[in-house]
């Protein structure tokens, strides 16, 4: 049975595109594979909290020394780092805000960037933790952006799951949303036409 972890992205619960795509994501691999378990994590309705002092401080201190402000933070992190390393496949919707990623959607991956947890240092550099997995990004945008140089999602996050060890990354991206409404229906109906290709 296959894991499918999907993180939700979008400040919005109505209208959104991003949203719609992994919706899709989910019925096609559902109706593919029905014995499959698909975890939902929603990062607009459960947000989880920005480093802090309490986090690195657990990650860094020995178990027995802990302070009970660094357990708790710990457990929370550790939570979103068991989903992650229980997943076969990763999917992201995220939608484009202000030329990136939205913050929520940084935050979750500083909670799952863990040396030697998911990645570790080297003589030879960093080497990525993760293996056999492969992530689905789902991005929707109200301009164009694919293949630009203003593109800033997707080499940062085609670097980011490279560290961890993800190297089997597709992007679908839904583009020029905020165009026109023709841009729209056709930046829409082009992304749901290629999620067929990844689920
Ligand atoms: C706060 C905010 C910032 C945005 N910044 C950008 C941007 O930099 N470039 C862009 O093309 N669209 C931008 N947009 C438009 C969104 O990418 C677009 O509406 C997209 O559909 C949002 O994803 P969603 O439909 O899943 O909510 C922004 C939208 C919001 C709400």
């Amino acid at each position: 049975m296959t894991k499918v972890l999907v993180i939700e992205s979008s400040a919005r619960q109505q209208g959104s595109v991003s949203r719609q795509l992994s919706q899709q994501f989910i019925a096609n691999w559902q109706s593919a594979h029905p014995a499959d378990a698909i975890h939902v994590r929603d990062l607009a309705v459960d947000q989880v909290p920005h480093l802090d002092a309490n986090l690195l401080g657990g990650w860094m201190t020995p178990a027995e020394q802990q302070s009970d402000a660094e357990r708790v933070a710990l457990a929370l992190s550790n939570q979103l780092t068991d989903e992650l390393l229980a997943a076969d496949v990763l999917v992201l919707a995220a939608p484009m805000y202000n030329f990136a990623i939205p913050s929520t959607l940084k935050a979750w991956f500083d909670h799952v960037l863990r040396a030697c947890v998911t990645f570790k240092y080297t003589e030879s550099g960093p080497q990525g933790l993760l293996s056999g997995k492969r992530a689905v990004v789902l991005t929707a945008r109200g301009g164009i952006y694919a293949g630009g140089a203003q593109d800033h999602q997707e080499p940062y996050l085609r670097q980011v799951l490279a560290f961890i060890g993800i190297h089997d990354v597709s992007f679908i991206h839904a583009e020029g949303l905020n165009l026109s409404p023709e841009a729209y229906e056709q930046g829409l109906n082009q992304a749901l036409a290629q999620l067929t290709t990844v689920a």
